[in-house]
Formats: structure tokens, C-alpha cells, sequence
């Protein structure tokens, strides 16, 4: 395979993404294990799938839409008004992964795109969880 090609090449263009992201918000709407995930959402995923669809588009080297239409993405605080913790990211990546399985995507290709989109959910995590609290503890101070 060229080096040189997008992974909005290599997995088929814009067909492919729309593909991708519909298979994705399928799945969030329709898989009980990822409830807490699809409640964040509003009750139409319509514009979901839209705007993740021109997101994807430039993030994964194709059109810049999304930029084009609404300017920087400034992705973390567009998810701030919502609670992602280690949950949601989960579910999130869950029914990615499970997208990107069921289009058939090649294995090297979805490996990669599976790292990426881990590191950018991971990103979004906004809510204090007992994990990172444990570390920020303060621990008494020495008696004086
Ligand atoms: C980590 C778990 C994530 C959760 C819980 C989450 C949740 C949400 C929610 C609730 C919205 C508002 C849309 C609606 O109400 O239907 C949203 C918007 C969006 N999300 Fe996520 N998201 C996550 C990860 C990601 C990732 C990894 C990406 C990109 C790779 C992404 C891309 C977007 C985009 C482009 C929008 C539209 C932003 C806008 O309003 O213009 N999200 N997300």
C-alpha cells in the first residue's frame, strides 16, 4: 500500500466515512450496553451524524468540512458541558471499533485508526474519577 495515502484514502473516501459514522450512531442508539453514552446525546442523532461525519472527513486526511462550515472544531471544550469519564470514553471507542469491524476495514488500517481514536477520546475525559483522584490526594502533612 502507498505510504503516501490518507487513511480517508486507504478506508475509500467519503462514502466510506459516512459508512463509518452511521454504522457508529446505529450502534449507539441500538446497544443497551452503551446507554450512558447515548444519553449524553440529543434525542435525533440527524446533526450527530452530520457534524462527526465533516469532522471525520478532515481529521482523517480528506476535506477539512467541518472547518470549512464551522471553523476550529476546539473539540475538548465542545465536550465539556458533558460528563466523560473512563465510561463513556469506552462505550464511545466500543461502538467505533465495532463500526469499523463490521464495514471490513482492513486490519492494519483499523489498528491505526483504533490508537487515534483512542488518544482523542481519552482527550475528551472531563470528570474526576477515583483513579486520578487517588493520586491527588493530599497526604497529611507531617506533624509538627
Ligand atoms: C470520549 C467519549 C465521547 C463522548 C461521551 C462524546 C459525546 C458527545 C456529545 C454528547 C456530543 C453532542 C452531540 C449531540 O448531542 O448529539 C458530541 C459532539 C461531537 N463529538 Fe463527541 N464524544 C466523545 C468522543 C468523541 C471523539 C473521540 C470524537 C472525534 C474523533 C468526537 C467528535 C465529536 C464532534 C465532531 C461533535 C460535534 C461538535 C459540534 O457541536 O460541532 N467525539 N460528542
Amino acid at each position: 500500500m502507498d505510504q503516501q495515502q490518507t487513511a480517508y484514502e486507504r478506508m475509500g473516501g467519503e462514502a466510506a466515512v459516512r459508512e463509518l459514522v452511521d454504522r457508529f450512531y446505529d450502534l449507539m442508539d441500538q446497544e443497551e450496553e452503551v446507554k450512558k453514552l447515548r444519553d449524553l446525546h440529543a434525542k435525533s442523532l440527524k446533526i450527530s451524524r452530520e457534524k462527526l461525519f465533516l469532522f471525520l472527513s478532515g481529521w482523517l486526511g480528506g476535506p477539512d468540512l467541518y472547518v470549512r462550515k464551522y471553523g476550529h472544531p476546539r473539540l475538548r471544550a465542545r465536550h465539556l458541558p458533558f460528563s466523560i469519564g473512563i465510561d463513556e470514553r469506552d462505550q464511545w471507542i466500543a461502538c467505533m471499533r465495532r463500526a469499523m469491524t463490521e464495514m471490513g476495514l482492513d486490519e492494519r488500517l483499523r489498528a491505526e485508526l483504533d490508537q487515534a481514536f483512542f488518544r482523542t477520546a481519552d482527550f475528551m475525559r472531563n470528570r474526576a474519577e477515583a483513579e486520578q483522584d487517588d493520586r491527588l490526594t493530599v497526604l497529611p502533612s507531617a506533624k509538627q
